[in-house]
């Protein structure tokens, strides 16, 4: 089978879908190989994200990885979820085909973004270095 039953579980059973109207930080990633978009909503409490929504207008690879990563990160603290990657979610998954992987990128990146988002919102001091790299619009589409 091509798809393991975890990301046909996640695809046709999403966890987190939506939005948060009072979120603390806001991350939206576009995907430049294919042009999907997602959005994550945090809401932040200290340190600890106490609840995570995302919206993704993309493949279903891109949802089940969305939803299998804002399982990852929520009651997490920050520092934990700044380590999440594409690859963790994908094992998480049990796997992806090779084709799909890029699609697993988006998640890693909005999280990310969202998380930057709060910091610059409450001018929390961060490393940049923690937010270069990987493939966000901030990185190849607008950058
Ligand atoms: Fe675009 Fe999967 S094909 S995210």
């Amino acid at each position: 089978m091509l798809y393991s039953e975890k990301v046909m579980d996640h695809f046709t059973n999403p966890r987190n879908v939506g939005k948060l109207d009072d979120a603390d930080g806001v991350g939206e990633v576009g995907n430049a190989k294919c042009g999907d978009i997602m959005k994550i909503y945090l809401k932040i409490d200290g340190d600890v994200i106490t609840d995570v929504k995302f919206n993704t207008f993309g493949c279903g690879s891109a949802i089940a990885t969305s939803s299998m990563a804002t399982e990852m990160i929520k009651g997490k603290p920050l520092s934990e979820a700044l380590e999440l990657t594409n690859k963790a979610v994908v094992e998480a998954l049990d796997g992806l085909p090779p084709q799909k992987i890029h699609c697993s990128v988006l998640a890693e990146e909005a999280v990310k973004a969202a998380i930057k988002d709060y910091f610059d919102n409450t001018g929390k001091e961060y490393d940049p270095a923690l937010f270069k790299g990987g493939h966000s619009c901030d990185n190849c589409c607008n950058g």
